[in-house]
């Protein structure tokens, strides 16, 4: 039995990500960092629930033994984000982006990863076939962002994309160090959900494809890449 916990769960792609696995034979913990809106979501889909804020140092780890309790985890999969945005919308750019606004995004989408695979990692080294999904962004790409012929060459946000690119740094040092589990970045690709205001060209059936894809990685597959739906992306 695969026990499987997924940040960010109750909602967007964590939600759709939980749904698949759960019809996949997943035991899985939809982490949410609002009891309510967590609860609600576990129970629509038939998965546990577990208050998990990934700022909040005591609620992670507050969160790392309950599962340790219940019997360990096997795969973690770090979705929740945030894209941070300026008061009219709109992200913030090179021209005023500040530094509580760098701060505010990595707090989530970089130190949060960190705090919660610090928390984790204990359970994951006991487990047979331990697997970590960083769901990361196409955005992270520098390769991307800095070719004027890619269509992501022209999104001028500062916060997020540097996020998703320490994201994609985190997974290849991980992996490193931890070459007993598999450890991968993954681009979701443009998807319709709250992040966006919705304005995704993707559904979250599709988003979610190559999340569960590498949540269910063998053993002897990938570690350390970076991969959406159609294979390996340039860092
Ligand atoms: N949508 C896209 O086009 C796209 C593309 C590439 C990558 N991604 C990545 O995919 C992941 C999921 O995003 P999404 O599009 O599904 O967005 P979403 O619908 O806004 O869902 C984000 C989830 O993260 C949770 N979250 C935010 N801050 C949190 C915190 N401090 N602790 C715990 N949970 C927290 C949210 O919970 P609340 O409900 O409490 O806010 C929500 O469940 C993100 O990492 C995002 O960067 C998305």
């Amino acid at each position: 039995m695969t026990t499987t916990l997924i940040t960010g769960a109750n909602k967007g792609l964590g939600f759709e990500t939980a749904r698949r696995l759960v019809e996949a034979g997943h035991t899985v913990y939809v982490g949410a960092r609002d009891a309510d809106r967590g609860r609600r979501a576990a129970d629509e889909l038939g998965a546990r629930f577990v208050q998990l804020d990934v700022t909040d140092d005591a609620s992670v780890e507050a969160a790392a033994k309950t599962l340790e309790a219940a019997g360990g985890l096997d795969v973690l999969i770090n979705n929740a984000g945030i894209e941070t945005r300026t008061e009219d919308n709109s992200v913030p750019v090179a021209a005023t982006v500040t530094a509580d606004q760098m701060r505010t995004t990595f707090e989530t989408n970089v130190f949060g990863v960190v705090r919660v695979l610090h928390a984790f990692l204990p359970l994951l080294q006991r487990s047979a076939a331990p697997v970590v999904v960083n769901v990361s962004s196409g955005l992270g790409s520098l390769t991307h962002l800095s070719d004027p012929d890619h269509p992501a060459h022209f999104y001028p946000g500062i916060a997020y994309p540097t996020s998703k690119t320490a994201v994609n740094m985190l997974t290849v040092q991980y992996a490193k160090a931890f070459p007993a589990m598999r450890i991968n970045s993954v681009e979701p690709g443009f998807t319709k959900t709250d992040l966006n205001g919705n304005t995704g060209t993707q559904t979250v059936a599709e988003g979610a494809e190559i999340i569960v894809r590498m949540a269910q990685v063998a053993p002897d597959g990938p570690t350390g890449g970076y991969f959406d739906v159609k294979g390996p992306l340039p860092w």
